[in-house]
């Protein structure tokens, strides 16, 4: 008898705990989000989690009916990091979504996991053109490198620039950068004297920028990942390369709103092409500045807050739209969104998933005693160039 009612007892005790685990999962909204919050690229990792966070806290932590749950992971910069992470987040976790990607090789890591799982996966931060075709449930909310570099060529050959030395970063986006940078500016009778790759682990720019120095271009054209920017302007400034008459021209990542400040004077005139300036004149944007940095101890947000926040946006959108849904009909939801971002206006593109956007060319001024990247010129909705005729 007492066996009998031990066993009826463990069975119903197993019932409810299966039935508990159901009501979990249907009362959940589970976001994965996948972040290096510790190694070189920690300062990523940072600006996507806080502003992920404070898109929470303005929307409400309910979306579609559920209660969301954001689970966040370090991948440390490591692409088998991100990859065994993401199994584990669709796999025990059982999330909604993937979201975050600091860098290419971590978002390119995790897009076979995406796609055999069918989990929709939000790019907030990597930039690589060719991430969104690595898997059909990727979507972009960051920016793509050849959208920015291209804009910046047309304005160098209008500003009379016409010899440049390149020097990128040598993984996928610095890769991306040289190649679209040069063939625009090449078309438009531009010369390259030398391009240049620089390792992605502790770089060291000193024998890369002697050379620069000694091709005596009218321009260095650079790309270097969210963060670097510093090391490479301190080194410029050193080589005394900006007295010596070489002006700098870059993909935005190098003058970061998060380090801007701290660049010191090397940095004044420094002509970027971006998606985001914190110095956006909008009053959405004015409200996110202010919200971030009382969230933030004072931190300025950069382009990987707003990649974060908008990916969040995005999130929410298709989730209210499928009452928390999973799969295909979440991703679906996701395609063809449109809104004004802190950037501007965005628009995830339905066929390619990719954002469109305005890219503004900018110019590192002093405004009330701090550096900032001033717009000075709009390009309105950008569309990926790698995919022009999708
Ligand atoms: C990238 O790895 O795709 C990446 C990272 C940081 C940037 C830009 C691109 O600032």
């Amino acid at each position: 008898m007492q066996k009998r009612n031990f066993i009826r007892t463990a069975a119903v005790t197993a019932l409810a705990a299966s039935l508990g685990l159901a009501w979990a999962q249907d009362t959940t909204f589970k976001i994965g989000l996948l972040l290096p919050l510790t190694g070189p690229f920690a300062s990523t990792g940072k600006q996507l989690e806080s502003a992920a966070r404070l898109y929470i806290a303005q929307n409400g932590d309910t979306v579609g009916g559920k209660k969301v749950q954001l689970i966040v992971k370090d991948d440390t910069g490591v692409a088998d990091v991100s990859k065994r992470l993401a199994q584990e987040l669709v796999v025990n976790d059982k999330v909604n979504v993937l979201a975050g990607f600091g860098l290419t090789p971590l978002a390119m890591a995790s897009a076979t996991i995406a796609t055999q799982s069918k989990t929709p996966m939000v790019v907030m931060a990597a930039a690589t053109s060719s991430i969104t075709e690595a898997s059909p449930y990727i979507v972009r909310s960051s920016f793509t490198v050849p959208q920015v570099v291209t804009i910046l060529a047309d304005w160098a050959i209008k500003n009379d620039i016409r010899k440049v030395v390149t020097l990128v970063t040598d993984y996928a986006p610095g890769v991306d950068s040289e190649t679209w940078f040069n063939q625009r500016f090449v078309a438009q009778g531009g010369v390259v004297v030398e391009s240049l790759r620089v390792p992605l682990r502790s770089p060291d720019f000193a024998p890369f920028l002697q050379k620069v120095r000694d091709a005596k271009p009218d321009a260095l054209f650079t790309f270097v990942p969210a963060g670097v920017g510093t090391a490479l302007m301190k080194q410029f400034a050193e080589r005394g390369m900006d007295k010596a008459g070489i002006r700098v021209i870059a993909e935005g990542s190098v003058t970061d709103d998060d380090i801007l400040d701290g660049m010191g004077e090397v940095a004044l005139g420094v002509v970027t092409a971006h998606h985001y300036s914190a110095a956006h004149n909008s009053a959405l944007n004015k409200k996110f500045v202010e919200a971030f940095g009382k969230a933030n101890g004072g931190l300025r947000p950069n382009f990987m807050a707003v990649g974060a926040y908008d990916g969040m946006r995005v999130i929410y959108e298709a989730a209210k739209a499928t009452q928390g849904g999973t799969g295909e009909a979440l991703l679906q939801a996701m395609k063809g969104q449109s809104f004004e971002s802190p950037r501007g206006p965005v628009t995830i593109d339905p066929q390619t998933r990719d954002v469109v956007h305005n890219i503004y060319v900018r110019k590192v001024e002093k405004v009330g005693g701090q550096l900032w990247n001033t717009e000075v010129q709009t390009f309105t909705a950008v569309k990926d160039p790698a995919k022009a005729g999708k």
